[in-house]
């Protein structure tokens, strides 16, 4: 059995991800520090799988703690979603985050090639196409200019990643640019679980359903969309997991050095329908007010999927529908989030 190292399995992606593979026969080892994550995700993850997966509480950036991981395991693939991932909070503290995401993913790059493992899949973000709107984006659309150091981050490392292919061409590198991940796993058991005050939609949304926040502002109805407010491209998360399983078998049979992938949809949802979508699914009225826009928003965003669909074979099976009844069975199941 192929054995992956997930770090940041722990997390939203990872988690759901780490189901998806152990369902396609992969052995799983994960490897979290914990810093957006809680330990009794492992727990859940127990009760979705009937499984206990090997885990590693380390920092991916401590090389040490990672190399002992590749010393005491076969890893055969890894797929790499440690990371900060806060646009807000990245322009506050912009050396965390260049510190956190880049030294991570250098440190199991450079493990990598010392252990000889040499199938790597990588969260990039649709955010590398910085502000164009020409969409539908592909893969082959230039990369724009990116407003926060996040999104800086993954266009960092896109570009690191392609130099380290280049140099090491043994590698089978695959860039995963995923577009706005929503959604929880049908159990209810595993879901986005943010810190604080969320700041993207459907969390916050998610609250405001559940009660624990009292309203929605939605960023700017006078955008030039067909209902005044943006549209994104929402992928529900277990799509986006089973995307990951796909990436890596890809990459058994690919000769590229560097693979590079968008995972959504390929259909924009405003911020209305995303509204309206939800409150069908809890069956009540989400309260909301129209505010100003939200600096660096861009009105529409949304994929190409059809490279995705000719080489991995990838095609998003749930809708918006889906995506807010598993958003708000999670949140119905779990109002505090999971606990420490
Ligand atoms: P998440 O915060 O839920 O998961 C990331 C996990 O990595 C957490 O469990 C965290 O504790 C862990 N982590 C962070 N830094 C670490 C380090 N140095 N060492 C070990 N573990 C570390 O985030 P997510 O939404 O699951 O995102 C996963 C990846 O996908 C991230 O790289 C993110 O940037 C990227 N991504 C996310 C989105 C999104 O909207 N969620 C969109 C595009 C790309
Ligand atoms: N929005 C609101 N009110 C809110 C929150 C969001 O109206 O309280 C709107 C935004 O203005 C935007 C849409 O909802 O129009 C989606 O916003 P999100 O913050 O949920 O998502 P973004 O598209 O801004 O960004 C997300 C991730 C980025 C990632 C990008 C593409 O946060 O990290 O998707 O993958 F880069």
């Amino acid at each position: 059995m192929a054995t992956v190292l997930v770090t940041g399995g722990n997390g939203y992606i990872g988690s759901h991800t780490v189901i998806s593979l152990s369902e396609n026969g992969y052995d799983v080892i994960i490897a979290d520090n914990l810093i957006n994550s809680k330990m009794e995700v492992q727990n859940r993850l127990e009760k979705i799988t009937g499984k206990r997966f090997k885990f590693y509480k380390a920092d991916c950036c401590d090389e040490a703690a990672m190399r002992r991981i590749f010393e005491e395991n076969s890893i055969d693939s890894v797929i790499h979603f440690a990371g900060l991932k806060a646009v807000g909070e990245s322009v506050k503290i912009p050396l965390d985050y260049y510190q956190n995401n880049i030294v991570s993913m250098i440190t199991v790059a450079r493990l990598m090639k010392e252990f000889d493992v040499r199938k790597l899949v990588f969260s990039s973000s649709a955010t590398v196409y910085g502000m164009s709107e020409d969409v539908p984006f592909t893969e082959e659309s230039p990369l724009g200019v990116c407003t926060n150091p996040y999104g800086w981050t993954k266009w960092m490392l896109e570009q690191v990643l392609k130099d380290f292919a280049k140099a090491n061409p043994e590698m089978k590198i695959c860039l995963l640019r995923y577009f706005n991940p929503v959604g929880a796993h049908e159990s209810g058991l595993i879901g986005e679980d943010p810190r604080g005050i969320p700041n993207n939609l459907f969390p916050y949304i998610s609250k405001v359903a559940g009660g624990t926040l009292d309203c929605l502002t939605v960023f700017g109805d006078d955008y030039d969309t067909p209902d005044g407010t943006c549209l994104r491209d929402y992928i529900h998360v277990v799509d986006l997991a089973d995307g990951h399983v796909k990436a890596i078998d890809y990459l058994d049979k690919t000769d590229d050095c560097v693979s590079v992938f968008n995972i959504g949809t390929g259909k924009g949802t405003s911020v209305k329908e995303a509204v309206a979508a939800f409150e069908k699914a809890c069956g009540h009225e989400i309260k909301h007010v129209f505010g100003p826009r939200r600096p660096g928003d861009i009105a529409v965003c949304y994929a190409s999927t059809d490279k995705a669909y000719r080489l991995l074979g990838f095609k998003a099976r749930y809708n918006i529908d889906d995506m807010c009844t598993s958003c708000w069975k999670w949140q119905s199941m779990n109002p505090e989030g999971l606990s420490d």
